[in-house]
């Protein structure tokens, strides 16, 4: 099968198109013929070897943990995952990924696809939709009429948070650049604050329930996020964590979540996307031959970069 590899760490031109085999499958393995597959900030962050001394890869990798496509092969002990099902993914990022014509998951990571938009576009919602789901419901317990401030409301995440927020009955605020506002708008924002000209503190005159920080502002920047919170509110970050002292004191709650694979949350997603109440904010999609375009954009784009790579699996 074809697939990218990177034999070292390093930019986008480490990525190379090679023959490889196509990988065993285990017991409780699923083999999936890849349809799609999307492109994550932490792709190129484990590429450019950002994270090797907490997460070490074995060297030469198949990068990218989202995938949607189609069952090739079940190992003998899965249940409920027969060939031919339509899926998609979060895979484990430790392992060869979607940057291939190919990919072998745990069966317990693998969820049924969305069927009310196409197998390809599925790709686009596995890794950023459960960060989202898990950031505001299990970590902010966003609840049904309260407000939350999501800050980088634009990109893979965000977009899928504010749906998700939409979808429960939240107020939702959201910080990103002006060009993105009238997408927010169509995904159901409330309010939009323009993170590049105007200062979200300044802004956000009622405060709010729960913050999710999608943003690369450093700590000193996220603490100041935190009188913005209700009493009792939490602050959920992504990246840099709020000082925990000042929280304490402001009585509010800061969390740092590191997301979890979960093929549960999964298929709540899928349903929300069949009841035509979530879709992937996609804003570019690449052919698998020019896979490394995407990761030559990491840090300036909005929504999601969707890899195309096999589009007769749609
Ligand atoms: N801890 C975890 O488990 C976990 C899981 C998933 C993602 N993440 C991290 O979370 C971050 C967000 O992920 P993503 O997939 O949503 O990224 P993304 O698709 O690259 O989107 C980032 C968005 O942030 C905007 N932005 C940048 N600086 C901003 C600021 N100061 N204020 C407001 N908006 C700002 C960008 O707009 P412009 O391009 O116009 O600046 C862009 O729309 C990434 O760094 C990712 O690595 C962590």
């Amino acid at each position: 099968m074809k697939a990218v590899r990177y034999h070292q760490y390093g930019g986008p031109d480490v990525l190379r198109f090679e023959e490889v085999p196509i990988p065993e499958v285990g017991p409780e393995e699923v083999l999936i013929k890849v349809s799609a597959t999307a492109f994550n900030p932490a792709d190129a962050m484990f590429r450019m070897g950002l994270l090797k001394d907490m997460i070490p890869l074995q060297l030469p990798f198949t990068p990218h943990a989202d995938v949607s496509g189609v069952i090739e092969k079940a190992g003998e002990s899965v249940k409920g995952l027969k060939t031919g099902d339509k899926v998609f993914a979060f895979l484990d990022m430790t392992r060869n990924g979607a940057a291939a014509e190919y990919v072998v998951s745990k069966a317990v990571d693998v969820a049924l696809a969305p069927k009310n938009i196409s197998l390809q576009d599925a790709g686009a919602i596995p890794g950023t939709a459960t960060t989202a789901w898990q950031g505001i419901f299990e970590h902010g317990k966003l609840q049904s009429g309260q407000r939350l401030l999501i800050v980088a409301a634009a990109g893979g995440v965000g977009s899928f948070a504010l749906q998700f927020a939409k979808w429960k009955g939240a107020y939702v605020i959201g910080s990103d650049a002006e060009e993105t506002f009238s997408k927010l708008k169509e995904l159901g924002i409330d309010e939009v604050i323009n993170y590049k000209t105007e200062s979200i503190t300044d802004q956000v005159t009622e405060k709010v329930d729960v913050i999710l920080n999608l943003s690369p502002i450093d700590p000193g920047d996220v603490t100041k996020l935190l009188p913005l919170l209700k009493k009792g509110g939490t602050l959920v970050s992504t990246l840099n964590p709020a000082d925990e002292n000042v929280a304490k004191e402001l009585g509010v709650n800061a969390v740092t979540m590191a997301v979890q694979r979960s093929a549960a949350h999964l298929s709540q997603i899928a349903a929300l996307v069949d009841e035509g109440v979530v879709k992937p904010f996609i804003s570019e999609r690449l052919p698998f031959s020019n896979l490394a375009a995407a990761h030559e954009k990491f840090g300036q784009t909005h929504g999601k970069v969707l890899i195309l790579v096999d589009s007769s699996l749609d």
